[in-house]
This record gives structure tokens, C-alpha cells and sequence, in this order.
């Protein structure tokens, strides 16, 4: 009766499923060794006993900006265990615009008793310095997203929690970390960056296909079955992904083609399935590029498309030998060469193919591997099937 149940929880590639969710933060960060070395030297006044410290972090969407900074006070919080008693709390801006949810949000993670309702800011700021000096807890404030607090309320509360010290006898009481994207630097310039000093601010950048091939991998690891997802599936993902330089992206994609080979009963994720979740996903390629494409363009394209449906990529000669049998079918002359390699490159001009040249072929005539991560190839052929006559009868 259930029977469409079965395979739900049946593991065959998922294996850890929670790796995949939002807030899992990995015990190594692949490929960001340096920004965490720099943080750790900008906060590394934390480790003495009335330290205190202040930075701020900037970097394009997915980047791995807060997964940075929750690694980093987890790993601070335990090597400093038997030195100081740190605590932090993660603030997200986004849902905490305000001065007074900033302060409930900070005051009752501290404490989940306390009472929220009805105190002002003032108030919630006495209570938190009275219950950092009573626990002799250094406290760590991470203001995540904080353009969302600034744009709506100005710098005021990050100022007076960074002067929490100063009208009282107590010292080394809290450090903030700000995290905002970047494309708001302006806002934060003059609210921010300028006050907390140049040298405390860590720009973040995108990561690129490499640096996403080796966080994916990294999941894979953690979080599939071994041997369900091989290699090519992974380069795939990465180039799909690579444009943005997102890292949620690229899990995301990792996680929705599991899923999806494993819903269709097969424990081996394929081409179909990364593509078929790249379709539902926002994406930056626009699909009226295809329309736009000259007859030959098309029929290149066409091709490789049905090619890609069985594999993740094609080489170049494959792809010319493909692209005559498509000519012969629409009764073409075929381009020459120069022409094939022409389009091929406007194709990868407008992401609606991935050229690469593999590492192993270097020299003279190298060939170009060709692959499709942003678009289901059985969709776009359909699309060429039924544009090609009409723009050859033109
Ligand atoms: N170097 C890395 N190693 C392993 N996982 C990473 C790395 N960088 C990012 N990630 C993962 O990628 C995802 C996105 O990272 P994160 O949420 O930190 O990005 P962000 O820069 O804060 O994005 P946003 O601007 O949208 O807030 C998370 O799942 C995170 O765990
Ligand atoms: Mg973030």
C-alpha cells in the first residue's frame, strides 16, 4: 500500500543526509586556509585575558562567509577552554533589523529565561553587561547580514555594544564579527568599516569551478554512500555552479541529484539528475540564447545535445563527426571546421556549453571537452527539432 514509501530513507546515496542542511558546519574548510588565518590573527587579542575583538567580513553570496565565522568561534571556543570561559551568539540581521531584536536575540540566547518583553534597549544592554561580568564570559557577537540592521536602523546598537566597557569598571567584555555581502560596501564604509579600522576588515572571494569542486567533493565524502557519485558528475556540478561562485549552490545541486537518483530507485547519480536540478533552480542563463543562434549554431548544438543525454561530456572531434550527421539530416553543407569552432565558443560565450581542455592533453590540437551543466540536453533538443526547419526554410 505504501509501496511509494520504499524508497524514501532507503539510504542508497544519501547516507548523511544532515550534512546537507543549512546550518551544518564542516570540521574543515576546504580551500580557505589563508582568509581563516588571517581572522584568527585579526581576533587573536581574544586569547588574551582581557582581550577584546573586532572585524568585519565581506564576500559575494555563498562564498562561505558565515560557515567561516562559525567554524572559527567553535574552534577558538575550545582552544581557549581551560584559558576563558567565551561564549558567542549568531545574530542574523535579516530577521533582527532592529536595536531591541538585536538585543532580545543576544540577551536570550544567553539566558532563554529571560524576560524579553517590555525592556528597552537600554535595559536589555544593563542586563547583558550584568550577565557577562557575573559569569566572567567573554562574549562573542556575530552580526550577521548586517547591512539588513543598518540599512533599517543605523549603526547605533553595533556602537554601543562595542562600547559595553566603557561606563562601567569592566574590560575585555565582547568582540564583534560583522558579516555582510559585498556588494553594499558603500553602506558599510562609512558606517563600519571606517570605525573598526582597514586592516580589521577581510574581503571574501567568490570561490571558483576548482575551489567548488573541492567543497563538493568534500560533501560527498561526508554525506554519501561511497561510489555513488562518480568524478564526471561532480565536474559537472562544479561548472554548473561556477558562474555564481556559490558554494550553497553547488551542494545544493549535489544534494537535489541525490535525491533525485535516488527517488528514480538507482544508486549511482547520472548527468539527468544534476541537470534536471539545475532546471528548477534560479539560474543565470537565459534560454532565449538558443533562439538566437544562427541555423549551424543550432545544428552544432543539436548534436551535442543528444550526445549528452547518455554522456556528461563530448570531445571535439565527437562533436564535429555529431554535428555532420545533424547537416546530412537537414540536407546542410557542412561548415568547415574554423566556423564549427566558432560557434562552439559563442555556445560557451553564452553558458549554454562548458568548454574545458583536459589537463592530461597538452600540446598542439588539444581537445576540448564539451558538457551541458545548465540545461537538460533532451530539453534543448526538442527546443532545436522544432527551430532548425524554420530557420532553415528562411
Ligand atoms: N570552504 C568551505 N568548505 C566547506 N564548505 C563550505 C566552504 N565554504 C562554504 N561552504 C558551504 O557552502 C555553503 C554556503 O556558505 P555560507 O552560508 O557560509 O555562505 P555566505 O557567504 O554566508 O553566503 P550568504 O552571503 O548568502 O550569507 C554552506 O553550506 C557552507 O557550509
Ligand atoms: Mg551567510
Amino acid at each position: 500500500m505504501s509501496s511509494y514509501l520504499d524508497r524514501i530513507g532507503a539510504g542508497l546515496i544519501l547516507s548523511k543526509p544532515e550534512v546537507f542542511g543549512f546550518d551544518f558546519v564542516p570540521e574543515v574548510l576546504v580551500g580557505r586556509e589563508d582568509i581563516q588565518g588571517e581572522l584568527a590573527t585579526i581576533l587573536g587579542s581574544i586569547a588574551h585575558p582581557e582581550g577584546t575583538g573586532r572585524v568585519v567580513i565581506t564576500g559575494p553570496v555563498g562564498s562561505g562567509k558565515t560557515v567561516l565565522v562559525k567554524r572559527f568561534c567553535q574552534d577558538i571556543i575550545r582552544h581557549l577552554s581551560d584559558k576563558r570561559n567565551i561564549k558567542r551568539v549568531h545574530v542574523n540581521c535579516r530577521n533582527a533589523a532592529t536595536p531591541s531584536r538585536v538585543m532580545q536575540k543576544i540577551v536570550q540566547d544567553l539566558d532563554p529565561g529571560h524576560p524579553d518583553r517590555g525592556l528597552g534597549v537600554g535595559e536589555l544592554l544593563t542586563s547583558l553587561r550584568r550577565m557577562l561580568h557575573s559569569s566572567n564570559t567573554h562574549l562573542i557577537v556575530i552580526l550577521d547580514e548586517v547591512d539588513h540592521l543598518l540599512r533599517r536602523s543605523g549603526d547605533d546598537i553595533i556602537y554601543k555594544l562595542m562600547r559595553i566597557d566603557e561606563d562601567r569598571e569592566g574590560v575585555g567584555t565582547l568582540s564583534t564579527i560583522m558579516i555582510s555581502q559585498e556588494q553594499v560596501l558603500d553602506l558599510l564604509e562609512n558606517a563600519v568599516i571606517s570605525r573598526v579600522g582597514r586592516s580589521n576588515h577581510i574581503r571574501i572571494p567568490p570561490y571558483d569551478e576548482d575551489g567548488l569542486m573541492k567543497i563538493i567533493t568534500q560533501r560527498t565524502e561526508l554525506g554519501l554512500v561511497t561510489g555513488t557519485c562518480p568524478q564526471e558528475i561532480l565536474s559537472l556540478i562544479a561548472q554548473a555552479a561556477a558562474p555564481s561562485g556559490d558554494a550553497r549552490q553547488a551542494i545544493e545541486l549535489l544534494e537535489g541529484a541525490a535525491k533525485r537518483a535516488e527517488a528514480s530507485g538507482r544508486s549511482i547519480i547520472e548527468s539527468k539528475d544534476v541537470q534536471r536540478t539545475v532546471v528548477t533552480m534560479p539560474t543565470n542563463v537565459d534560454s532565449m540564447n538558443i533562439e538566437n543562434l544562427p541555423p549551424h549554431a543550432m545544428m552544432i548544438l543539436l548534436g551535442l545535445c543528444r550526445r549528452l543525454k547518455k554522456e556528461e561530456s563530448v570531445t571535439s572531434g565527437e562533436a564535429e563527426k555529431l554535428y555532420h550527421v545533424v547537416c546530412e539530416e537537414y540536407d546542410q553543407a557542412p561548415k568547415g571546421h574554423t566556423t564549427l569552432w566558432k560557434h562552439i565558443k559563442r555556445l560557451a560565450q553564452e553558458d549554454i556549453v562548458v568548454t574545458k581542455t583536459a589537463k592530461a592533453d597538452v600540446g598542439r590540437g588539444r581537445t576540448q571537452h564539451i558538457s551541458m551543466p545548465h540545461m537538460l540536453p533532451s530539453d534543448v533538443e526538442r527546443r532545436l527539432e522544432t527551430l532548425i526547419p524554420s530557420r532553415l526554410r528562411r
